[in-house]
């Protein structure tokens, strides 16, 4: 038997959302950025004028704020379609402002615990591939596969500059990879759940690999976990 629940986690840029949504389509499971979810309070928290350093008031805004994610509702390149208060914020949360308020708010601890009970709600339903920073060591410890996905933080900076150059957006590489080291400085050092790999993770280093290499490898691991008796 295939694990049911499978946790993805890894720094921003590590493949995890690529990889995640193809394994989820090959095994037929629900697939689950939980990302988008600490995105959609901090865009909700930047429209409201919330100031991100009043905690309690993003605390309770993510308390709350009904995020939904659904299937894609629109065929203009989405994975998924991220609703927010029933408005479509699904591009909306990837913008630069968002990009750069998202850590702090997935730093308080309130906020974490509100949208950790509503991806356990997720997880409960059926089978899923989930992927955040702390699926494994946090939301679904007893997940039956953990990955981890790493790559350098140069390789991880060079293919978001590539996905800003893909949507028309001139960055400076240098910029991305100023705030790519930021980022990852503050998901590793909060002191609610940082980043960090769960004991029982399979760690794959991407650095170098093709999305198709990680993806057959991840497929290996689902297939090898599936053998083994309890
Ligand atoms: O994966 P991403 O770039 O969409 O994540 C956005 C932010 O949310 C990032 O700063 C880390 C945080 N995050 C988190 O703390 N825990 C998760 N499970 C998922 C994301």
């Amino acid at each position: 038997m295939n694990p049911a629940t499978i946790a993805i986690d890894g720094p921003a840029s590590s493949g995890k959302s690529t990889v995640g949504e193809l394994l989820a389509q090959r095994l037929g499971y629900l697939y689950f950025d939980t990302g988008v979810m600490y995105r959609a309070v901090t865009w909700a928290a930047l429209d409201r004028d919330i100031p991100i350093e009043d905690e309690p008031a993003v605390t309770a805004l993510a308390q709350q704020l009904r995020i939904k994610v659904t299937p894609p509702t629109l065929d203009d390149g989405r994975q998924y379609t991220v609703l927010a208060d029933g408005t479509d914020v699904t591009w909306a949360i990837r913008a630069p402002e968002v990009n750069g308020n998202v850590s702090p708010v997935s730093a308080y601890a309130g906020v974490r615990e509100a949208l950790v009970r509503q991806q356990r709600q997720v997880a409960a339903q059926g089978p899923v591939v989930m992927v955040g920073r702390d699926i494994g060591t946090v939301v679904l410890p007893d997940a039956e596969l953990k990955v981890y996905l790493d790559a350098s933080v140069e390789e991880r900076a060079r293919r978001r500059w590539l996905e800003e150059q893909a949507r028309g957006k001139e960055v400076d590489y240098d910029v991305v990879l100023a705030s790519m080291r930021r980022r990852d400085g503050i998901d590793s050092t909060r002191q609610v759940s940082p980043l960090r790999v769960a004991e029982d993770a399979v760690v794959l280093d991407t650095t170098g690999l093709s999305i198709e290499d990680v993806l057959a490898e991840a497929e290996r691991l689902v297939e090898e976990q599936g053998c083994r008796p309890d």
